[in-house]
């Protein structure tokens, strides 16, 4: 059986993709499957903590005893997180891959075809960044994010850590096909102010069992500082 040591805790988890309206029909997004999110809410409630999944649209459903909330824009999702932390956290996992940019204005209606233009400038201004916003207000005792990256993974990892105000960063390659976004495998290197670990490649499932029991151990670490 497995240790209900994460027993008393609140875990807040987002993941899947956010959608952002362009118009009542339409909408910017992007191919994140919320797998990752969804395992590692999973994990953590099998070793007994209360976990609020805050789920941009994805097909999976909801792991057995998490609290679900759906959400579309991030606007929403930083709303939804919010309101999930009346009471600091004891744990933020942002897994989510959020828009970075919305609509400037959205349309109420929908937008005409303009059949005597061939182009078509949308204006997008920046979303806000959930996880630096939460690590601002002190959200959550144990702050940790992920960073899908292409090149040099772990040196921008490591200024994400800093920029955002995190404690743990999840860092993977995106180039490669044979991981992460929309596989169901991942390979990642953790990245905290004191050291690095590289876990060897595993389904999420696996690995998020073991990113839990690590995330885990660094809150218990240090809370004896
Ligand atoms: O900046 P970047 O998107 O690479 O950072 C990734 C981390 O920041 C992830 O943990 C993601 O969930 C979070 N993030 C966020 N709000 C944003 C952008 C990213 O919470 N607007």
């Amino acid at each position: 059986s497995i240790p209900q040591d994460l027993n008393g805790q609140h875990w807040v988890i987002t993941a899947g993709p956010t959608m952002e309206a362009i118009d009542p029909v339409r909408y910017i997004s992007n191919h994140s499957s919320g797998k990752m999110g969804y395992a590692l809410a999973q994990a953590a409630q099998l070793r007994g903590a209360k976990v609020t999944l805050i789920s941009g649209p994805v097909t999976l459903s909801a792991p057995q005893g998490v609290t679900l909330v759906k959400v579309k824009s991030a606007d929403d999702m930083l709303t939804a997180c919010q309101q999930a932390m009346t009471k600091t956290a004891d744990v933020f996992i942002g897994a989510a891959a959020v828009a970075d940019f919305k609509m400037k204005s959205q349309s109420h209606q929908k937008m005409k075809k303009q059949t005597n233009r061939d182009e078509l400038q949308l204006t997008l201004v920046k979303n806000p960044d959930i996880i630096a916003t939460i690590a601002e207000q002190k959200g959550a005792n144990c702050m940790v994010g992920f960073a899908a990256e292409t090149q040099d993974v772990i040196a921008y990892a490591k200024g994400k850590l800093e920029r955002k105000g995190l404690d743990m960063i999840i860092a993977n390659d995106v180039s490669r096909s044979d991981i992460g976004f929309n596989q169901d495998e991942n390979q990642v290197t953790v990245i905290t102010h004191e050291k690095t670990w590289s876990p060897e490649k595993a389904s999420k499932q696996q690995l998020a069992m073991q990113l839990v029991e690590h995330i885990y151990q660094h809150t218990q670490s240090s809370s004896a500082d």
